[in-house]
């Protein structure tokens, strides 16, 4: 799961995603990170946790780490929130192996789309939206690659 700084939108993603994974017993490792390494160390965003405890969802062991080359190897698929996310992971593959593992999230749910998981850390009312959005493309994402 992989957003911009990694400390507002991936983080949930990943929260929920290993709830799910935890539920269903699935045999899935899932992880985060940011394209840029500007929190590279900090907990997610106060509003993250708090919306993610809301739902049951703890992410406070999470910490920011900026998305790495060898992260094409350890990992089947790589989920980017936005078109931006896309370009800046797009730019770091090697081949095309690498690029075909890169995905909008939201394409899961709505297929060819493009849809973007927005930005929240600019304003205070964007975290129960990007939640219900990240519940709903992971929830596709299980019956999909499960
Ligand atoms: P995220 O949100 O990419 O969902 O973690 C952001 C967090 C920090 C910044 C931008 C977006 N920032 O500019 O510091």
């Amino acid at each position: 799961m992989v957003c911009l700084g990694n400390i507002c939108r991936s983080p949930l993603a990943e929260g929920i995603l290993q709830h799910q994974i935890d539920h269903q017993t699935l045999d899935w490792e899932v992880d985060s990170a940011g394209t840029s390494a500007f929190h590279a160390g900090d907990l997610p965003d106060e509003r993250s946790i708090s919306t993610g405890l809301k739902y049951g969802i703890d992410i406070r062991h999470q910490r920011s780490r900026p998305f790495r080359i060898n992260d094409f190897d350890r990992f089947d698929h790589i989920l980017v929130m936005d078109a931006s996310n896309y370009q800046n992971v797009i730019r770091l593959a090697r081949n095309q192996a690498d690029k075909d593992k890169v995905e909008m999230i939201m394409n899961y749910l709505t297929p060819g789309y493009n849809q973007q998981v927005p930005d929240p850390y600019y304003g205070d009312h964007g975290f129960e939206n990007v939640y219900q959005m990240l519940l709903e493309a992971t929830n596709a994402l299980i019956e999909k690659l499960k």
